[in-house]
């Protein structure tokens, strides 16, 4: 059994980290912070997990208590770990951290797109990139992981496939990508409210958003070059959920696009290649560590579709950052994680 700490416990994907770790045979949670609700009991906030975690309080950020812990997640904003990581790992506690403070290898690029400087350009070369499909080796090692965002994991999983085998034309790929509101936190924002969220649907960050240098990163890696990507993310009037419809344009006759995609998966226990034809519903993911894809070559044209699926606070965050401390301590992959979706 091991001890693990949460900073930004209040959080969605904090939350969802205390309701997967509830189920996990090798985890206690021991410390769980927030500054605004210092004192409450767990339950008292989140009554979905009243009779698991009793006796936890939020409680503040405290670096000591934190570094009794065998692994601390960051729930936080960017640039929250960035201050306290370092301290951490020099005490011997690994840090599995969620948010972008460290998914991006160049300092500089990192502060472009966040418009700060980066606060811990030092630990950057250690950090792993925790996408286990492409990572699972060097996440077992590592002791800093940088937890992929929920668009970069649903657009590099569909696009992996056919970049690793060279079939499409790298300079020109399409990610038109919708997310549930979530995906912007539970911070009370205006754009989240009920009554401009529901019955529309709208684009953002059309013109470039903090997750494009990311999936660029992955996809350049994936490619063996650098890429070429539009991507435009959507908010759509679901609470979870990430849809990704990628669109790549053939370079030469494929091959059975389908037989691809099973092969390049078929060891991995969070993807599901579903059958030829499929069209994914975000739904069918729903609190589930699991992205399913399909593939589709309308009209037998040059251009392939593939469409993703995850849920943005799963496999796009929380159980995405489990699955990594699995690895890394020689756990069983699947642990606490293997519960199905809930459908409707
Ligand atoms: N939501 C998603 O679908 C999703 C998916 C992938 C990755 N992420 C990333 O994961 C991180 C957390 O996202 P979220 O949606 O859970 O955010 P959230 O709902 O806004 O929660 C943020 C949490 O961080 C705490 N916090 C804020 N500022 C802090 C500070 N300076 N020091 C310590 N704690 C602080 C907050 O509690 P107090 O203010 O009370 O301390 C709160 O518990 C973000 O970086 C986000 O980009 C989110």
């Amino acid at each position: 059994m091991i001890k693990v700490g949460i900073v930004g416990g209040t959080g969605y994907t904090g939350v969802e980290l205390l309701r997967l770790l509830a189920r996990h045979p090798e985890v206690e949670v021991d410390a769980i912070t927030s500054r605004s609700e210092a004192g409450l009991g767990v339950a008292e906030l989140y009554p979905n997990l009243r009779g698991h975690y009793d006796e936890l309080r939020f409680s503040e950020p405290d670096p000591e208590r934190l570094a009794r812990c065998d692994a601390v997640f960051f729930a936080t904003p960017h640039g929250v770990a960035h201050a306290l990581a370092g301290d951490l790992l020099e005490r011997g506690t690994r840090v599995i951290d969620l948010s972008a403070d460290f998914r991006l290898r160049d300092a500089g690029v990192w502060a472009d797109w966040y418009g700060q400087p980066h606060g811990a350009p030092g630990l950057l070369e250690e950090a792993v990139y925790g996408l286990p499909e492409v990572s699972r080796d060097q996440i077992r090692q590592a002791r800093l992981i940088a937890v992929p965002g929920c668009y970069p994991t649903a657009v590099q999983l569909g696009f992996l496939p056919l970049l690793e085998a060279g079939l499409i034309d790298a300079d020109h790929l399409i990610a038109d990508c919708k997310s549930g509101v979530t995906g912007a936190g539970r911070g009370a924002k205006v754009p989240s409210l009920l009554a401009e969220a529901s019955e529309s649907m709208k684009a953002y960050g059309a013109s470039g958003h903090r997750h494009l240098p990311e999936i660029r990163q992955g996809l350049g890696d994936a490619a063996g070059g650098e890429v070429g990507l539009t991507f435009v993310p959507h908010l759509t009037p679901m609470i979870r959920g990430i849809h990704a419809t990628l669109y790549g344009r053939l370079t030469g006759e494929p091959g059975d696009l389908q037989r691809l995609f099973e092969d390049r998966f078929a060891n991995e226990p969070f993807v599901d290649v579903m059958p030829a034809g499929s069209h994914p519903e975000t739904r069918s993911v729903k609190g589930a560590n699991l992205c399913r894809i399909a593939v589709h070559r309308p009209g037998n044209s040059d251009t392939v579709v593939v469409l993703a699926v995850i849920d943005n606070l799963v496999k796009g965050a929380s159980g995405q950052a489990i699955h990594a401390l699995n690895l890394m301590f020689g756990f069983d992959e699947t642990a606490g994680l293997d519960a199905p979706a809930m459908m409707p």
